[in-house]
């Protein structure tokens, strides 16, 4: 299962190439398969693992699949007194025997079912039926954050408002072990009285795993067995219990109590906090061995707005398509207009641009920057050459010989094709044996790589970066000596072991150096835009920490999350924007309970507009992938300040008006709205609706034509204090002087809180204009105590 974890230390990962070959492998099952299936996340589990589950669901069309069915709950006839029983009867109408998975009446209008695809087009066209949508499998895509945050160990530097223990954060994940020390609720107050959760009950978890900490916990696993099968209850627990570790990880993150004395193995040592340790945590366990299926999603999401979570955090993504077809975005909808703030991870699929997901504009999302952290293990050679690299390997002092060691090419230690990769069964025990190999990164998990090596009896590894990953390095808990190096180190060290006769190295391992700089940069790894589902619309909205993060883990497995591995750790060190999703999580129930009247835009908006884009020494923050400046395509309005956003001056605040008059600038035909809003909206025939008027505190500027009126592109938005009163000037950056940028005005007077002012802004685009190009700009309001920031990005197309 992958919550946007594929990057988690025990994942199996593709590279670039590898995950587009992957992808168009599942686009042809697509095709071919009535269960839809996107995997465009990173994927945790193995390659060949994922293409069998494909390809076991890949049904004749008579076999039934799951359907999600979208009702028109006000066109109920007037025969029926409850809408299930009209649910009922419209899927008698199709099929006598398909029972419901789900009913869902908060999250959308409608249920879940098995049904053939002939029945599901009958269905369709059956009255009060909006749609009838195949399911979708979706993938799941720390003690130094904090105080790299600027939040210091202490709750001292964060104004603690009573209201802080009132937050309740919502996690859909893989579930919660609730014996983390994450979860000790000493000090903590009753459970807060908007709470109309439980705790549920089932394999090896009951209600007295729940405390006044982890407050609920459930778990969904109706879709996933309806597709499936029984869950294996001798491998994983059939109840909210966290056999995998990435909930645990994500919920802690977001929120975890404060553990003196915390590390992986003796790395990242400190006291481990969430971002909002006061927060109460309600885990919804919807990812199982086999993935997570989007008719449990929504039924958790269901649950979730029933109980009253405040902020709902999904490290989850599952491919990106209109907000009418897509569950998440469905489900973000209804919980956006109960006042919850939807936190999603923004992908594994960088640094390709356009490999975004959860990319709704009432979602907040998030990708992934690194730390100030680091974990140097270096690899000296034969010849006196010393190569930088990171691990997390732990052993005793004697499993590494100290002394130089025979040193040899995986791809020169194999017949099979891609015997570089060290992919299980491929190793040559005989020219393995006593020696230290280095291996190519991709496709299987990195971890993985290193047992093979171990298991072919291999001394230690070198595990080499591709033109994939470039100088990323993601450190690993690996089970034998190991560090990984960069692209760059990595063909040196290959020139050196295909041209010295009898090469040979060793293994430095430095543990964990803090004040590495630059930092942040913007993760290879972390998926881009520009957003291509509404491109006027910029996404990512920020980034956040999430290379190489140390959280709560769960005892059922060891840190690499392989089977043999025995080791067991309270506290885990994993990377993706699995990990950066619920920091942003956390600071946003900070922000909400701080200032619990904020709506979720104007949360966002507050992290956004004081999001920074340089260092301290004024230069731009940098991507790793390039090893240039990042842009807003990369990091959005860029990375999280947290003690800022709770003091932003001005926000930008949305209402669910403005997103519905968003769907209606969509052209979003009336049943699609209904399918989002659970109720009719009609778009006003006479009024001029613009993508350009949604409220969002950030601009992509799309020119649409080559003439001069079509290269003027004009915006209006509302700022509204929430500050003291004051005036603020606006001022406007870009790189690119052939557009022009006014403001009207471009001075804004408050004389106090709440009061909204609007201002135009104008992009006017002169000269030739250029074809597929992006240029980049940033507009600030500020009044000279506080700065409110909005990232511009011009696309010529
Ligand atoms: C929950 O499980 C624990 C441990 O198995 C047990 O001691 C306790 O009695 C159970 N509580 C309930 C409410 O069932
Ligand atoms: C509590 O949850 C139930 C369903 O589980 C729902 O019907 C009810 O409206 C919820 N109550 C509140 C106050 O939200
Ligand atoms: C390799 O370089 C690192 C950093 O410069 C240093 O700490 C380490 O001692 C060096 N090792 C050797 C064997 O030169
Ligand atoms: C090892 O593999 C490399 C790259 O595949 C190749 O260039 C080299 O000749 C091989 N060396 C030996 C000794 O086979
Ligand atoms: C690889 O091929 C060589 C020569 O054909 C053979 O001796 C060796 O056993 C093979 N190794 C493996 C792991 O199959
Ligand atoms: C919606 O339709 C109008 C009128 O046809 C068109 O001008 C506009 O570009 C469309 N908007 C989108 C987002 O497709």
């Amino acid at each position: 299962m992958v919550p946007h974890s594929l990057l988690n230390t025990g994942s199996e990962e593709y590279t670039v190439t590898e995950l587009s070959a992957a992808k168009l492998n599942r686009m042809a099952i697509m095709s071919t398969s009535f269960v839809l299936l996107l995997l465009l996340a990173l994927c945790r589990f193995s390659t060949a693992a994922a293409v069998a589950d494909n390809t076991d669901v890949s049904h004749p069309k008579t076999t039934p699949s799951t359907y999600i069915v979208h009702m028109a709950k006000s066109q109920m006839p007037a025969s029926f007194e409850q809408h299930t029983h009209w649910y009922d009867s419209s899927l008698k109408s199709v099929s006598d025997s398909a029972e419901m998975l789900y009913t869902y009446t908060s999250a959308i209008h409608g249920f879940s079912t098995r049904l053939t695809p002939e029945q599901a087009a009958s269905l369709s066209s059956q009255p009060g039926v909006l749609s009838v949508l195949p399911e979708l499998k979706y993938e799941l895509h720390t003690t130094r954050t904090p105080e790299f945050l600027g939040l210091g160990q202490t709750t001292e530097t964060m104004p603690q408002s009573d209201s802080a223990g009132d937050v309740i954060i919502g996690v859909l994940d893989t579930g919660v072990w609730p014996e983390s020390k994450s979860f000790d609720d000493t000090g903590f107050g009753p459970v807060p009285s908007s709470w109309n959760g439980t705790c549920e009950s089932g394999t090896n978890f009951n209600s007295s795993n729940c405390n006044r900490k982890l407050i609920g916990a459930r778990y969904f696993a109706k879709g996933y067995e309806a597709t499936l099968g029984p869950i294996e209850e001798s491998k994983e627990s059939k109840s909210p219990r966290d056999d995998d570790g990435h909930g645990t990880h994500t919920a802690t993150t977001a929120a975890g109590s404060f553990v003196p004395g915390a590390s992986l193995l003796g790395y990242a040592p400190g006291t481990a906090r969430g971002m909002a340790p006061r927060a109460r945590i309600a885990a919804y366990k919807v990812c199982w061995v086999g993935g997570c299926f989007s008719s449990d999603i929504l039924a958790a999401m269901d649950k979730a707005i029933d109980d009253n979570v405040n902020v709902l955090s999904m490290s989850l993504g599952g491919g990106n398509s209109d907000y009418f077809r897509d569950s998440v975005a469905m489900g973000a909808f209804s919980a956006m207009e109960k006042g919850i703030l939807i936190s999603c991870s923004a992908g594994n699929a960088g640094p390709s641009a356009y490999s975004l997901s959860n990319s709704a504009p009432w979602i907040t999302t998030v990708g992934a920057g690194t730390l100030d952290r680091d974990f140097p293990a270096f690899v000296s050679l034969g010849n006196g050459k010393n190569f930088s690299g990171v691990s997390l390997y732990r052993g005793n002092s004697n499993s590494m010989p100290s002394a130089l060691t025979p040193f040899i090419y995986a791809g020169n230690a194999s017949n099979a094709t891609s015997g570089n990769l060290c992919m299980m069964g491929t190793l040559s025990p005989q020219q393995v044996k006593g020696k230290i190999v280095m291996c190519d990164r991709g496709v299987n998990a990195r971890v993985q790589k290193g047992a093979v090596v171990k298991a072919a009896g291999g001394l230690g590894m070198v595990l080499a970066n591709t033109a994939a990953n470039g100088e990323e390095l993601v450190a690993d808990a690996h089970l034998l000596p190991a560090t990984s190096v960069g692209q760059r180190n990595s063909d040196v060290i290959k020139s050196y072991l295909f041209s010295d006769p009898n090469p040979t190295a060793t293994i430095l391992f430095e543990g964990t150096k803090v004040g590495v700089q630059p930092s942040p940069v913007v993760a290879a790894f972390s998926s881009r835009g520009p957003n291509s589902i509404t491109a006027d619309v910029l996404k990512p909205d920020l980034v956040a920490p999430g290379v190489n993060i140390l959280a709560g883990w769960s005892g059922a497995v060891g840190p690499t999350g392989l089977a043999i591995d025995a080791r067991r750790v309270a506290f885990n060190i994993i990377s993706g924007t699995s990990m950066s999703c619920p920091h942003v999580s956390g600071l946003a129930a900070l922000l909400k309970g701080a200032h619990p009247e904020w709506s979720p835009a104007a949360i966002r908006s507050a992290l956004m507009t004081t999001a920074y884009t340089a260092y301290k020494n004024g230069q731009k923050l940098q991507d790793v992938a390039t090893g240039k400046p990042s842009t807003p395509f990369d990091h959005g309005a860029g990375h999280v300040d947290p003690i800022s956003a709770l003091n932003p001056g001005l926000v930008y605040d949305l209402t669910v008006d403005d997103y519905l008059n968003f769907l209606c600038a969509l052209n979003y035909s009336a049943s699609e709205i209904s399918t989002l809003a659970k109720r009719s909206y009609t778009c006003d025939e006479k009024k001029r609706y613009s993508v350009r008027d949604l409220n969002y505190p950030s601009f992509a500027v799309n020119f649409e034509g080559r003439t001069t009126s079509t290269n003027v592109a004009k915006y209006t938005r509302t700022v509204t204090n929430v500050g003291p009163a004051g005036t603020y000037k606006a001022t406007v950056t870009s790189d690119n002087p052939s557009v022009k940028i006014t403001l009207e005005p471009n001075t804004l007077s408050f004389g106090q809180v709440n009061e909204k002012k609007a201002y135009t802004v104008t992009f006017s685009a002169s000269g030739s204009a250029p074809v597929n190009a992006n240029s980049f700009g940033r507009l600030e309001w500020s009044d000279g105590k506080h700065v409110v920031g909005s990232p511009i990005a011009m696309s010529w197309n």
